[in-house]
């Protein structure tokens, strides 16, 4: 049987092409913009390959219990919704997915709003959300002969595609901003085996220097311009539904850096309500970094077109000035009622401290959620009785040196700390250095036990 039912609809001038016709950069031969997969089968209610939406949700709890591997993957687990390989068999899983859903008790207090949840994507095999991605358009890239699979990335998209490659038993070639992504991701790519290239250049120049190369040799790109990362990262917006009974929360605050997981996640959500799997779908925000910014720009000022930016901030993994799919995040914010916002380094290292504090922990990026969050409230976007779902994009151990410089005071400059000192102060712990002795300790503790 195939199970390949999929094909490539160009976003921007709504050309179709088979998967396998897409050029090497996944740009439309016609316009220049990024496809979208699309299943045609799902279009006519009772329309032969449209699944049906009471014997999916029985189908998918019982996998579950279930002992088969591809059953295991929180992608994979949900596959007549990305019927994009020939054979399910070809998929390359590392049982990604199934993450969990907290409650945050802490921002909910503090926030007058009960229900607010975090979807830690850090739960990955290899700490962030790209794995979701990675499990299926790696799996695309084996199952079509590639040998050498590439990606430009900030950390977490070269070690998940590092990680699946070695799986794979294909060749990864990875291309960083020198000296500017966090040491555990790049740690990872090492470990995994991929051939790894620093360059003199940010991540938009990094991913220049991709796009032409795979225009000149065979070598499979894995940037999210590549429309089979997005349909693996949908999946979440599937959990979620899920573990909320099918109900879904009123808001989903996403960080925003390159833009392809807002829009993997608002087109979950979009088809789950097409399928009738959903009623509706939640407002969806995108939370960028006040220096790399280019999406909050461009919706504030009404802007008809993206004007890239030079970015520059502390969380590396959205230090992105050009983001490519930029049209599909705007469309998932305008068509779910959400919004687009920034936030500073100052909000952003508080925020993390406080996820922090909530014993969950994530990388700097994802603390922009509960950021913009924060500003959100503030400015009566969100009610007290309303379901808030942040997602958390990467580990905390992915960035070891932003959380250590945060708590011994060595992050922010003065100027990004005045006028926040109480609340910094509050939420640091230093570690502290003392004689060996019990003593000591015990004078150190004077005043804070008992
Ligand atoms: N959070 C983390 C931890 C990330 O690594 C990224 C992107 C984002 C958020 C933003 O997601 O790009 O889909 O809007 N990291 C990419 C990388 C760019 O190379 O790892 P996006």
């Amino acid at each position: 049987m195939n199970d390949n039912l999929h094909q490539l609809r160009c976003f921007g001038c709504g050309s179709r092409i088979a998967g396998a016709d897409a050029q090497p950069d996944f740009r439309c031969a016609q316009c220049g913009d990024l496809f979208e997969v699309e299943y045609p089968g799902w279009g006519q209610r009772g329309g032969h390959d449209r699944p049906n939406p009471g014997a999916l949700k029985w189908l998918w709890r019982e996998r579950r219990c279930s002992g088969e591997p591809l059953d295991a993957s929180g992608v994979w687990r949900f596959r007549e919704l990305l019927p994009i390989l020939d054979s399910f068999g070809n998929a390359i899983s590392l049982r990604e997915g199934n993450t969990p859903l907290y409650h945050l008790p802490r921002a909910a207090k503090a926030l007058g709003i009960d229900r607010i949840f975090a979807k830690h994507q850090g739960m990955n095999p290899t700490g962030s959300f790209k794995d979701t991605g990675m499990t299926a358009a790696l799996s695309v890239a084996k199952e079509r002969g590639f040998e050498w699979v590439a990606c430009a990335s900030t950390g977490n998209t070269s070690a998940a595609m590092a990680a699946y490659a070695a799986r794979a038993g294909l060749r990864a070639l990875v291309l960083i901003p020198d000296g500017k992504i966090a040491w555990g991701k790049l740690s990872q790519a090492m470990d995994y085996g991929a051939v790894t290239y620093q360059l003199k250049a940010d991540f938009d120049g990094c991913l220049n220097v991709l796009t032409e190369i795979v225009k000149q040799a065979p070598i499979y790109l894995l940037n999210s311009v590549n429309p089979y990362r997005l349909e693996g990262q949908k999946t979440p917006a599937f959990e979620i539904a899920e573990a909320m009974d099918w109900n879904v929360p009123d808001h989903l605050i996403v960080p925003g850096g390159n833009l392809g997981n807002s829009s993997a996640l608002g087109k979950g959500f979009r088809e789950m309500r097409e399928l009738g799997l959903i009623a509706r779908i939640p407002r969806i925000s995108v939370i960028q970094a006040a220096c790399a910014n280019p999406l909050a720009r461009m919706i504030s000022s009404h802007a008809a077109a993206l004007e890239p930016v030079e970015a520059h901030t502390r969380a590396t993994a959205i230090r992105i000035g050009n983001p490519a799919s930029w049209r599909k995040a705007a469309k998932v914010i305008e068509e779910s009622g959400g919004w687009c916002l920034d936030v500073t380094e100052t909000e952003i290292a508080i925020a993390k401290a406080e996820i922090g504090a909530e014993g969950l922990g994530c990388e700097p990026a994802s603390a922009v959620t509960l950021a913009g969050l924060k500003k959100l409230c503030a400015q009566g976007a969100i009610q007290p009785s309303e379901t808030v779902v942040l997602v958390l994009t990467g580990h905390t151990l992915k960035d070891a040196d932003y959380t250590i410089d945060f708590h011994r005071g060595t992050l922010l400059i003065d100027d990004e700390k005045r006028g926040h000192e109480a609340e910094i102060d509050a939420l640091r712990r230093d570690a502290v250095t003392l004689d060996a002795t019990p003593a000591a300790v015990l004078a150190a503790l004077k005043g804070q036990v008992g």
